[in-house]
């Protein structure tokens, strides 16, 4: 692809981990009205539950996550008492109902949590909440604040699932991104988790961080690959220091272009796949063996607020300051402000402060938008069966997409409208084209590729 297409295509556009997007959620979507979406949720449904643990004992520029960096522990322990006491309101509100088929635990950092805190946390979800006797759970690790009690901990909670960042081990990169870590750390970090009880272990690495160039990416990715992860997720720097002030730490001048990221990201998805691993919508990569490999083969992969998942819940709840929820009724956000957050909790009260109650629209675009995210495609017929004459009409503007694209990323063969080849790295171009909220508003994104 020549370098001025990729300039072209390489324009902001959101991530399509919801539909609508956060920054379209509204204050007319209230704590009481959330309390009244729990209370409607049916007896048997499948819950799956985020919290969010907003602490990392040091702060990496590159980062773009809801977090705070401290070094003392009272805020991290009061912060899980508040916790605590909203999975108790959520639990009243559930009154029994549903079953926690999956718990995550994400960050910031979860493991700055102390091994008590993990328990304690673990057991104030099981006294609240039914759990499923298969749950998985899943938890972030940072490797440089996980310690040896930290593992049993682990797995006394059931632990099943890990999730490493690593981001990139060439010394010069780390340096310009405040973040250190060798790989024999790594590796260590890995086999502990393993023995663990984590069955399944994904490794976060980035491309397009200063310093780095293709050769630096595959050497990265050269020695993680030694370390066998069932999963990679790779993905592009989001440089937004609009919003991540930390992020001018990190000069603009150091950032490969977007033609180099787009390099950094082939030659990383080739090497990937010559090795074994399986492409998994714009981002991942897992074994062919792995369970979210066989969902993408299958067409049941699905996307949430944490990024691809095979999971399936009638209900995402989320916990903890600025976490995301999505129940049939449509989206909640918790009070971002960790002091606003204990206060709403504390005091008795859910802390919803946004959200977005669905449309019959935005359940058809959010289809859509998923599928392309997930599948690269979708059909016409699973669409109509399930929206009925909106859905004809949706399909009458992927037509009329096809038709004025000149570059032919968007496709068309009998029913199945598909993302060519080459439109896959602009998925998230292709999928915003049926986003009826995008360019309205301020919201700014990150670049396509
Ligand atoms: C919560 S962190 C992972 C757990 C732990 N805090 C750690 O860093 O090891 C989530 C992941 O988001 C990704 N991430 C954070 N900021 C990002 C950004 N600006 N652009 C792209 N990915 C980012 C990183 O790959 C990071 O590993
Ligand atoms: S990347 Fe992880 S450890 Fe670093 S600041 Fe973000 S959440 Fe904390």
């Amino acid at each position: 692809m020549s370098p001025e297409l990729v300039l072209k295509l390489s324009a902001p556009v959101p991530r399509y981990t919801s539909y609508p997007t956060a920054p379209h959620f509204h204050a007319g979507v209230t704590a009481a009205e959330y309390g009244r979406w729990l209370e409607a949720i049916p007896d048997d449904a499948a819950l799956s539950l985020y919290l969010h643990i907003p602490f990392c004992d040091r702060l990496c520029w590159f980062c773009a996550c809801h977090t705070k960096q401290t070094l003392k522990y009272d805020p991290v322990s009061t912060y899980l008492d508040a916790l605590i006491a909203e999975i108790g309101l959520v639990g009243s509100r559930l009154g029994g109902k549903g079953r926690v088929t999956s718990v995550h635990y994400g960050g910031g950092s979860p493991t700055m949590m102390k091994p008590d805190d993990m328990i304690r946390v673990d057991a104030a979800l099981r006294t609240a909440m039914r759990f499923d006797r298969q749950a998985e759970i899943s938890v972030e690790i940072d490797p440089n604040d996980i310690t040896p009690d930290k593992y049993a901990a682990l797995a006394a909670i059931g632990l099943t699932r890990a999730s490493l960042g690593v981001q990139d081990f060439d010394p010069k990169v780390q340096e310009a991104i405040n973040r250190i870590q060798t790989f024999d750390q790594t590796r260590e970090v890995i086999d502990q988790v393993r023995a663990h009880g984590a069955g399944s272990v994904n490794v976060d690495l980035l491309y397009g961080l200063p310093h780095q160039t293709r050769d630096s990416v595959e050497a990265t990715l050269r020695q993680v690959l030694t370390l066998k992860p069932d999963r990679i997720a790779l993905f592009g720097y989001a440089h937004v220091p609009w919003m991540k002030k930390h992020q001018t730490m990190i000069p603009d001048k150091l950032l490969p272009g977007a033609v180099e990221r787009f390099a950094q990201s082939n030659r990383a998805a080739s090497i990937l796949k010559a090795d074994g691993y399986q492409g998994i919508g714009i981002d991942h990569f897992a074994r062919a063996g792995d369970s979210m490999a066989i969902a993408a083969r299958e067409g049941r992969l699905k996307r949430n607020f944490q990024g691809y998942t095979v999971d399936s819940p009638d209900a995402l709840i989320g916990l903890g300051a600025s976490s995301i929820g999505q129940l049939p009724q449509g989206y909640v956000q918790n009070q971002a402000a960790s002091g606003e957050y204990q206060k709403a909790v504390n005091g008795g009260a859910l802390a919803t402060v946004r959200g977005y109650a669905l449309e019959e629209d935005d359940r058809l675009r959010a289809r859509v938008i998923e599928r392309l995210m997930c599948d690269f495609a979708f059909t016409g017929k699973a669409l109509v069966d399930e929206f009925g004459a909106p859905a004809e009409a949706l399909l009458d503007e992927a037509r009329y997409l096809i038709d004025a694209d000149p570059e032919k990323l968007f496709c068309r063969k009998g029913d199945r409208y598909f993302i060519t080849a080459k439109g896959r790295p602009f998925a998230r171009s292709v999928a915003a084209s049926f986003d009826a909220y995008f360019g309205v508003g301020e919201a700014r994104h990150s670049m396509a590729v």
